[in-house]
């Protein structure tokens, strides 16, 4: 075997048996480099004769260029096998579950108003808020609650001490007074929904000192009672997800609303269960009414020009009877155990395409 020969079978073991880049890398200068040896043997050839260096030129070529290509493809390949190494060493399972388990739900007053949002932004009402804590102005006496009227004493209101003008700052008993703020800030048309917390001295199966309310409001040109009675059939039907159920207006009064009225809804108890859309009885779900001509001169409209329509609903009692919960004060009580009971999945995003509940 020439010397040529010998020299290549012991460069090539040398890359094959090369493991790292870094040990290539060092064949590679030793082979290739300025003073590798087939470097050295080709500088030889300067100084043979033309018939030798016809014979080891193409010899020492043949060989130089074979170990470049060795080198080369060992390269390649070592660069696949640290990046499969690699790919291996970092793979996730994105089919296994997470651990721990995802906690905490969501509650379901929470819940229930983002049904109604999503059932009212459906027919083109924005959302407005208040503050929790309001004067006697905006809660009652814009309202059209005369002074010393009795529906005063009915809200069973929580006062704050009195401050040095005698005034008192108190917890809005209901989501109205945002009524007042809207009409005095905004021009119409308004076309509003009012979720919020809503005050009130009470408490027992049904009535917690604390509880939700969401409010409407809509004010136009030519805004009638057919509107109203549209615009709260329209949302029944939608909200308890029956698309044959009757509905009975009963006339009732609010100070701040001429017509004033409940609305009742059709239902039968079958055991411990309230069904809505059958049977023969009545509840009653909201107060509503068109917006009393004081209440908007209140608010610097013209009731010659302008007309309106509200209602007011509770947002606790419009959550046991569509998810039968019996007690509210349960609601209030921060039990985790109730609230994994009744809570929803944060994932369950209620809206009218993908269905309100699930
Ligand atoms: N504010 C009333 C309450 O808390 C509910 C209500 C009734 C609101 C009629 C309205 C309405 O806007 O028109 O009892």
């Amino acid at each position: 075997m020439s010397d040529i020969e010998n020299l290549e079978r012991d460069l090539l073991a040398k890359i094959t048996a090369a493991e790292t880049g870094a040990a290539l890398e060092d064949v590679r200068v030793a082979a290739l480099g300025k003073k590798g040896v087939v470097s050295e043997r080709m500088k030889t050839l300067g100084k043979m004769s033309p018939e030798e260096r016809k014979e080891m030129g193409p010899a020492l070529n043949g060989l130089k260029s074979r170990i470049a290509d060795a080198i080369e493809a060992k390269k390649t390949e070592l660069e696949e096998a640290a990046l499969n190494a690699r790919l291996a060493s970092e793979k996730i399972d994105v089919t296994l579950p997470i651990r721990p388990e995802p906690k905490g739900k969501i509650h379901p007053v929470s819940q229930v108003t983002e049904e109604i949002i999503a059932i009212f932004s459906a027919m083109g009402f924005d959302v407005a808020e208040g503050p929790d804590i309001e004067d006697d102005f905006h809660n009652f006496t814009a309202l059209n609650f005369p002074p010393d009227h009795p529906a005063r004493e009915m809200h069973d209101t929580f006062f704050f001490e009195p401050k040095e003008d005698g005034s008192r700052m108190l917890l809005r008993t209901h989501t109205s007074p945002v009524q007042i703020r809207t009409m005095m800030s905004q021009k119409p048309p308004i076309r509003i929904i009012i979720p919020g917390r809503t005050f009130r001295c009470d408490s027992d199966q049904t009535h917690t000192p604390m509880f939700h309310q969401v409010e409407g409001l809509v004010i136009d040109k030519e805004t009638h009672m057919g509107h109203l009675k549209g615009t709260l059939e329209a949302f029944v039907k939608t909200f308890f997800e029956i698309s044959d159920v009757k509905t009975r207006f009963r006339p009732h009064f609010f100070p701040f609303t001429e017509p004033s009225a409940e609305m009742d809804v059709q239902y039968e108890r079958v055991g411990n269960e309230v069904r809505f859309g059958q049977g023969d009885k009545w509840m009653e779900i909201l107060g509503c009414g068109m917006v009393h001509p004081n209440v908007l001169r209140n608010c610097g409209l013209d009731p010659d020009e302008y007309q309106g329509f509200a209602w007011g609903m509770g947002v606790d009692r419009l959550a046991m009877l569509k998810y039968g919960i019996p007690d509210l004060r349960d609601f209030f009580a921060a039990d985790a155990r109730w609230l994994e009971h009744y809570g929803f999945d944060a994932a369950d995003q209620p809206s009218l395409w993908a269905g309100l509940s699930k």
